[in-house]
């Protein structure tokens, strides 16, 4: 089984191009079944997820075809709408097909692997936005089938107003929306860097859609979209970013990430600037050189908040950064129910941590010792990385597959960086 091996107490010193953004390639790759002509995607990062949903698109008769950092899809053969269990439970985020698949298709089934590591991964948001569009929803046994009962009023207009902010369903709201003829209104979407290149992207099909990023999203459905070939850049990873920004906040020393997006992680940031590492934004803001070369002091209260807020993913790998800082950290945790499992494995490093509820103390400790950890989860592997790397000593990090679903290649990453690391088959 591989493992991570980290000799930890060196300084990072490097300078590494961050990849494309997981968070949107995946709704891309499924609105791309809304273009029966060719999509090409470029800066996509090779990631375990990206190689599921490519096995999602093929189930579904698409042709795919893969080169590097450039994906080709040609959804011209689709003949299927249903995404197979098995499928599903490999990529908790498939669902964010469902929208995809019933605008083509006119109905879709899946099933709905209700949980995952973070806790439970309700879809009523979802359901009920499809419900605005006439979906007839049956929800039953973990298996859902929607069936969309088209009017023939091609001026329906619809309003979905979400009452809470949800990246995933906001993504299924907009692809239902593109092939749903009339206009659609979505109040209170998500806001995340990930929904404004999704709206980039369907402008790219001929899609009329504004809004994104704010406090509504319009869009003038259409019956059928034949783009013919459509090109799309992803937008750079900011949780990415954020994780190696934070690698080199734990481990001290100097480092350089490129064709990033600064502008997307300011909350980050801020509270690693607050911490006393010295942050540049370049070249407009794609690029950040961050220095840590003093012992770090703790942040202000850390609140987990939906976009433009501090952002949840990036909560485990800043917190790596805090468990060496001088004073005492709070986290508070308002996403996601179980998103703590991290801090046991810290503790092992000799972290003084514990939780209460949502709520995450961090009492800073002058020096951290190597151990064996494992990953609980992709953010929390992510961070003991970055924590293993302040670590004095050799430490190793195991089950690497929650980890390979959002970095390519931390290892190769992170060595690019200085970090002592590297792959071991144990
Ligand atoms: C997306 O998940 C991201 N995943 C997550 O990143 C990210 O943490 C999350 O948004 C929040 O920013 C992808 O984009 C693939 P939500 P998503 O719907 O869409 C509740 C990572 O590490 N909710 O915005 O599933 C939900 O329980 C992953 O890259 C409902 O109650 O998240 C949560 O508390 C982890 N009902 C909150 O909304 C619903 O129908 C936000 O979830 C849907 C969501």
């Amino acid at each position: 089984m591989e493992q991570l091996r980290i000799r930890g107490g060196r300084k990072l010193n490097g300078s590494l191009s961050v990849q494309g953004a997981k968070n949107s390639v995946l709704p891309i790759m499924a609105a791309s079944l809304l273009n029966r002509g060719i999509t090409i995607i470029h800066n996509c990062p090779k990631l375990r997820d990206v190689d599921v949903s490519i096995r999602i698109l093929e189930y579904l008769g698409c042709r795919t075809q893969r080169d590097g950092n450039r994906v080709m899809i040609d959804s011209g053969g689709m003949n299927r709408s249903d995404i197979p269990d098995k499928l599903m439970r490999e990529m908790r985020s498939s669902v964010v097909f469902l929208g995809a698949i019933l605008a083509r298709a006119g109905r879709a089934s899946l099933s709905m692997p209700g949980g995952c590591e973070l806790g439970p991964r309700p879809v009523d948001l979802h359901l009920s936005a499809i419900r605005e569009f006439g979906g007839d929803v049956e929800d039953s046994s973990g298996q859902i089938s929607v069936k969309l009962n088209r009017s023939c009023d091609a001026l329906a207009s619809r309003h979905i107003a979400f009452p809470i902010s949800s990246v995933g369903a906001t993504e299924n709201a907009m692809l239902l929306a593109c092939l749903t003829p009339g206009t659609t209104s979505i109040t209170n979407p998500a806001r995340e860097p990930e929904i404004s290149d999704l709206q980039g992207f369907l402008r790219k099909l001929g899609i009329r859609i504004s809004g994104a990023g704010t406090g509504i999203i319009t869009i003038e459905g259409q019956p059928e979209i034949d783009s013919g070939l459509v090109e799309h850049r992803i937008i750079p990873d900011r949780i990415v970013t954020a994780t190696y920004l934070s690698a080199a906040a734990s481990a001290g020393g100097h480092i350089e990430l490129t064709d990033v997006n600064a502008e997307h992680l300011e909350p980050v940031i801020g509270s690693l600037r607050e911490m006393g590492c010295e942050i540049e934004i370049k070249r407009g803001g794609g690029s950040i050189e961050i220095t840590r070369s003093r012992p770090l002091h703790a942040a202000r209260p850390i609140s987990t908040k939906p976009y433009p807020g501090f952002p949840t993913d990036a909560q485990p790998p800043l917190m790596a950064a805090c468990l060496m800082a001088q004073g005492t950290t709070v986290f508070i945790e308002n996403i996601f129910e179980n998103r703590y499992r991290h801090l046991d494995e810290f503790k092992r490093l000799g972290a003084d941590v514990f939780t209460e509820g949502k709520i995450a103390i961090i009492c800073g400790v002058s020096r951290l010792t190597g151990a064996e950890m494992q990953a609980t989860d992709l953010r929390g592997g992510a961070a003991l990385v970055a924590a293993a790397l302040g670590a004095e000593g050799e430490s190793n990090v195991g089950i690497l597959h929650h980890i390979e679903r959002g970095y390519e290649r931390i290892d190769l990453a992170l060595k690019a960086l200085g970090a002592d690391i590297e792959l071991v088959d144990v």
